[in-house]
Order: C-alpha cells, then structure tokens, then sequence
C-alpha cells in the first residue's frame, strides 16, 4: 500500500520529461523487511558474541583473579549436596568422616578445618564399629594412602577409585581447602593449599608412626602431591611412594591444552589467558617439583584423556627418570592405557591391571627404601 504522487524524469532521445507518478513508491514487501533486519539483527548478534567470547573475556580473565581462581580449581561440589558424615550414602562400608584443624597460611591464629574420609583397608575391617580416628590410626601398621582429588570434586566422587585402593591401602581421602565442606570461606591458593597438606602429614605421623605413607594424586591432585612432597622435602621428609593419575606437566602448559582449544590462535591468548595465572601464583610447576621428589613414583594416563593429554603426563615422566638421581631417588613407571579401552580422564582405576600395578609399586617402593637402609 503507497500513495505518494511524486514527478518522474522519463528519458526520451536526448531530453528529459517529467511525468507525474502515481502509485510508483518501491516499498518491500512486509516478508523482504523481515529478512533483511533479521539478517542484520543475527550479524550484529554473532558480532557482539564474537567480541565478547574473543575480546570480552580474555580481558576479563586476564583481569579477574578470582575468574582465574574459580576456572583452574572449579571448587564446585560433584556430587551435589554431599552427605559427608554417612559414606555409606554412598555404598562405602567401613569408612569414617573426620576433620583435621590446620593452621591458615596467611594467618596462623585463624584455623581450618579441612574434611576427610578414613577408608579401612579390605583386609582389616575389624574396626567397623570404632569411629574413633585417632584410636584406628594410631593402632593401624597397614600402608596409608592420602588420596588428592582434582578439580569438580570432593571426597564422595571417587567412589570406585576408593574400591580399589582399600585392596592394599588404608585410605584417608582428602578434601582440599574450599572444596566439599573443608574451610568454607578460606582463601584458595596454591600455597595454602600445599601449606595444609604439609600439616595433615604432620599430624598423621604425630599419631602413627609405624604406617608407610604413600600419596595418589589424580588430576589436579597430581600437581598437589608433587609440590606438597617438595615442601614435606624441605623439612627433611619424604614419604614412601607417590601415584600420579592422569597428571599434567605445569599449569601453565594445562591451560594452553584447555583454553587454547579456543582462544589459541588469539595473539592475546598468552598473555591475557596464561601468563596471568602463573603470575598469580598458580602455578602447579609439577615438572620442577617432581625434581625434589625421593620416593618411587608410578605414572598414569589414558591415551583417550580429553582433559589432559596423555603427553603431558609423559613429559613429567620423562625429567622424572632423566633430571632426577633414580638410584637415590627413586624409579618412575610410566602406565599408558591404550584410547580403545575408553577411560579418558578420570577412569585408569577401572583397567583390571592396576591392582597388581599398585602391588608392584609397593615391592618397588618397599625395595628402594629397604637399600636405603
Ligand atoms: C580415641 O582413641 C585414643 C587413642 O586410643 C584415645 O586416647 C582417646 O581417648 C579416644 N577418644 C575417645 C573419644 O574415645
Ligand atoms: C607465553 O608467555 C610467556 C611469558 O611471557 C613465555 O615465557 C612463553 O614462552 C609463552 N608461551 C608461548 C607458548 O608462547
Ligand atoms: C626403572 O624402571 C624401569 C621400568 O619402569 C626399568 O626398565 C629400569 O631398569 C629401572 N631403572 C633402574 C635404575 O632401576
């Protein structure tokens, strides 16, 4: 509908004339100026997605160290809403839930309670109805495992893992500050978390002095144990064995696996994306702290690991057997499980081969240690 009367130049030869024009207005059609602003509305939709996905949050990255924090430790609950005090909620027969107090890193004077689950060991379950922890550990000369999760997780997600541990291990599953229901409200860092962990060591052996410790670190748990037995070296002690599953070689290197994925190819990438988290402390140097690990160390990884390639875990391997002295340190064993038997990240456990992987790690550990002496 148009009803403008407008003149027209009509050419005719070489002159022009004018012509009144009726109804000639070219208005579109309703359907054609739906398209037209529709497609207009969709680029401007992708544009603005694209600078906020590209530019908007590199920046905001590279600012925000609570982002930082939040997106390399993902201290959400998995499982949700926990039942911490009944593992056996959970299937989990002859385990106990029980808080150590540390002291803060930052602040000695404020205390932290960090949670944990004391696993019997299959063997010896006789301490069913004690729930008393320190009369268990006290009495107990079964080999320990502290057991560190990685990230979106807590004590009651590794369920399985426990299954197998407790074939050979009494088990004291660790959450790490800020995770589960250990030091709500505390400062997350890298320092503080390692900082507790040395204490837990401390007041394992201030109530048992007979058990051999072991450490079994899975994912971001693996560059937990690594740095805590660097500093439990530090103070002239060195635990018995130490697991690392599915362990990547440096934060850092981590990062430009996950993030780079999609923001690689950004010149800004590095700098906005990486160097901001090391530079604020979070670093999980495993391929230097592995350096000032004494003890024989088992390494785990499946070759399908979509969350940390296998590589990496490869790369601490290597500097383990080559910058380390192996006959005063210890041996490194390297396990690769094949990407056809599917246990990507987080399933290595599963494979019917690590109960006598772990038996054998133990022979090794207790032969290296039984030289040394
Ligand atoms: C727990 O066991 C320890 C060591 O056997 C003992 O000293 C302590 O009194 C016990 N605590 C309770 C509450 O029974
Ligand atoms: C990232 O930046 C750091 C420091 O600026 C540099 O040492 C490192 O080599 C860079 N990494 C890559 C992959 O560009
Ligand atoms: C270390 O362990 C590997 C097997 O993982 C073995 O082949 C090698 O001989 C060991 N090295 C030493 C010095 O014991």
């Amino acid at each position: 509908m148009c009803c403008c009367t407008f003149k027209k130049r009509r050419r005719s030869g070489d002159s022009y004339s004018s012509v009144e024009g009726a109804c000639m207005c070219r208005m579109w059609p309703l359907w054609k100026m739906i398209l037209v602003w529709g497609l207009v509305a969709v680029a401007g939709l992708i544009l603005l997605a694209f600078i906020l996905v590209f530019i908007g949050f590199p920046i905001t990255f590279w600012l925000s160290y609570p982002l930082q924090r939040f997106l390399t430790f993902i201290p959400i609950n998995s499982p949700k809403n926990p039942t911490f005090d009944d593992p056996l909620s959970y299937g989990i027969q002859g385990a106990y839930n029980f808080y150590v107090t540390v002291q803060d890193y930052y602040d000695p004077d404020t205390l932290t309670k960090i949670g944990a689950w004391l696993i019997l060991p299959e063997s010896d379950m006789t301490n069913v109805n004690s729930a008393n922890i320190t009369d268990i550990l006290s009495k107990t000369d079964k080999d320990i495992l502290f057991y560190f999760h990685g990230v979106l997780a807590n004590r009651a997600k590794p369920i399985n893992q426990y299954g197998v541990f407790r074939k050979k291990f009494m088990v004291i599953a660790v959450d790490h500050r800020g995770y589960g229901d250990s030091g709500t409200d505390v400062e997350m860092s890298e320092p503080a978390i390692v900082s507790d962990h040395v204490q837990l060591y401390k007041w394992l052996r201030g109530i048992n002095q007979k058990s051999n410790i072991y450490y079994w670190g899975h994912s971001l748990g693996t560059g937990i144990s690594c740095h805590t037995l660097k500093k439990l070296k530090a103070e002239s002690i060195v635990p018995r064995g130490l697991v690392l599953e599915a362990p990547f070689s440096t934060m850092a290197e981590e990062i430009h696996y996950v993030l780079g994925k999609f923001f690689g190819w950004l010149a800004y990438f590095n700098a906005t994306m990486v160097k901001p988290v090391g530079d604020n402390g979070i670093l999980w140097q495993s391929v230097s702290n592995i350096l000032d690990v004494d003890c024989p160390i088992l390494i785990m990884n499946a070759e399908d690991d979509g969350t940390i390639p296998w590589t990496l875990g490869q790369k601490l391997y290597n500097v383990a057997i080559t910058q380390r002295d192996i006959s005063k340190q210890g041996n490194a064993t390297f396990v690769h499980f094949p990407a056809d038997k599917g246990y990507n990240h987080n399933d290595v456990t599963k494979d019917p081969s690590v109960p006598q992987l772990i038996e054998d790690f133990i022979t090794t550990c207790d032969n290296f240690w039984s030289n040394k002496t």
